[in-house]
């Protein structure tokens, strides 16, 4: 079976409801990134970082796969998928994606402000408890945060995720606008002679110098065209 890798990022999701970041009206419109999104703004107050995350959880159990994301987990049935996603969303999980390597964590996830990346302080929140509060604690005492990958910290899943790219021999990438590093660098990775298709509505500043077909449609509409492609060169 040929292997296939797909990074995804916000585009993604976006027909399922959930705001890129980037695009006009996106999240980063109506927050500050330094406020929200990183370790610093965290330190400086944690309540309302912890709330951002509060409200994109909430949103979770209102919003559904779309097609695009089932067509991703369909993919399966003709090639072995490993799909790298940037988005915190389960989405793909839903889906049904077997593979999947989140770089930048996971909203469902909490963990420890002292050692997010220590595996036996990950927890998986329960539906009916989303929301962490201040002076909600991890197993090491420490305050209990999201177990989001913030500016300015390490991405623990960069090597799995490499190693993924390095492998495929077809490379999709949907919805990301490749700002942030080291999710952006990932091709780089690729062997020279797999294929990208980027699937995205817009137009993409694409900065690796690799060739790539730009199929420029939404994440749904674009799956639909690349998956019948795919299922006939399998
Ligand atoms: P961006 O918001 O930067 O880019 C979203 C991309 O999705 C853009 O290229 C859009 O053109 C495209 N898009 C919009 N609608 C789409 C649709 N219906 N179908 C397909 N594509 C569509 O989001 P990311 O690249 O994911 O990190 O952002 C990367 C990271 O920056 C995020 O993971 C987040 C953010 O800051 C952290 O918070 C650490």
């Amino acid at each position: 079976m040929k292997k296939i890798v797909v990074l995804t990022g916000a585009g993604m999701s976006a027909e399922s409801g959930i705001s890129t970041f980037r695009d006009s009206g996106g999240l980063w419109e109506q927050h500050r990134v330094e406020d929200v999104a990183t370790i610093e703004g965290y330190i400086r107050n944690p309540e309302l970082v912890i709330n951002f995350y509060n409200e994109r959880r909430r949103q979770l159990p209102t919003v559904q796969p779309n097609r695009g994301h089932e067509l991703v987990a369909a993919l399966e049935q003709f090639f072995d998928v490993t799909v790298v996603t940037q988005n915190v969303d389960d989405l793909h999980e839903r889906a049904g994606s077997s593979k999947i390597i989140h770089l930048h964590g996971e909203l469902m996830k909490a963990t420890s402000t002292y050692s997010p990346n220590d595996s036996r302080q990950i927890v998986t929140l329960a539906p009916d408890h989303l929301d962490i509060h201040l002076g909600d604690k991890a197993a090491d005492g420490s305050q209990l945060r999201p177990f989001i990958v913030w500016f300015g910290e390490a991405v623990p899943k960069i090597e799995d995720a490499a190693e993924a790219v390095m492998q495929a021999d077809i490379c999709i990438v949907i919805g990301t606008s490749m700002n942030v590093y080291p999710a952006a660098g990932l091709v780089q990775f690729l062997a020279p002679e797999a294929p990208i298709y980027l699937i995205d509505p817009a137009d993409v500043k694409w900065t690796s110098g690799r060739h790539y077909t730009h199929i420029k449609k939404g994440a749904s509409a674009g799956m639909e065209e690349l998956f019948e492609k795919l299922k006939v060169e399998k």
